[in-house]
């Protein structure tokens, strides 16, 4: 079994469509998107479109819902307002019908931030100005208690990383297809997962793609953190808003 991750595209349709094209080349028993389709200064609706054609298994993430709802956010993020505005009722209607989680068979168990919250980060303790800490091997077990699958994955953090537990559970997150942040590369992130005869097996992918477009895109529709992100992926999140 074979399966494409992909997660955090946040509306960036450059980088979205370097990933596609990257996919073609290959195949695949499924595709799965981890949620934070949309929210984001370049495109929202094309992403929308070109995930909804994917055929893939989504799940949303803390931004969908606030796209949905921005003033569930004590203070709404504007790039979620921004794409609340550019997406039409079909798009709105599908990001609303996303679940929290899923699952691929038996094998696969699909979450955005932990099993238990989309807000969380699991495999990285979040952000530190523009770096990033890792937290210990109690904290990560014990968001997976319960979950019977072999490979759990999440995405949120935007920073692409895989470990095995102790019983042999695999967790991966692919990192971000449309904004990284403190990887000091534009590439756009997926993953691609695999079942063989040693067991599961991640690739974390690095796509280059035109990030000076994407960037200047961004800009245009009047967001320069994410600009700067975007163009050099060194920033972290309190440049964006
Ligand atoms: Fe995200």
């Amino acid at each position: 079994m074979r399966v494409a991750v992909l997660s955090d595209v946040h509306g960036n349709v450059p980088a979205l469509d370097a990933v596609l094209e990257d996919m073609a080349r290959q195949s695949f028993d499924a595709v799965v998107c981890l949620g934070d389709h949309v929210s984001g200064p370049i495109d929202p609706a094309g992403a929308a479109e070109r995930i909804m054609a994917l055929g893939a298994i989504s799940i949303r993430g803390n931004h969908d819902r606030w796209v949905l709802d921005p003033s569930r956010r004590a203070e709404p993020w504007s790039v979620d307002v921004f794409a609340r505005e550019c997406l039409g009722a079909a798009h709105l209607d599908w990001l609303g019908s996303l679940p929290a989680t899923a699952s691929v068979g038996d094998a696969v168990f699909l979450c955005h931030g932990t099993p238990a919250d989309d807000e969380a980060a699991w495999l990285d303790n979040f952000y530190n100005g523009r770096t990033t800490v890792l937290p210990s091997e109690a904290e990560v077990a014990r968001e997976a208690v319960g979950i019977v699958h072999p490979v759990i994955l999440c995405g949120h953090t935007h920073i692409a990383r895989t470990l095995r537990l102790p019983d042999g559970r695999l967790i991966a997150n692919p990192g971000s297809v449309g904004m990284q942040l403190v990887r000091g590369t534009p590439d756009a992130h997926y993953a691609v997962i695999e079942k063989r005869r040693g067991g599961w097996q991640t690739m974390l992918i690095g796509v280059p793609y035109d990030a000076e477009a994407a960037a200047r895109m961004a800009e245009a529709n009047g967001f320069p953190g994410w600009g700067e992100a975007i163009r050099f992926g060194w920033a972290g999140p309190e440049t964006l808003g």
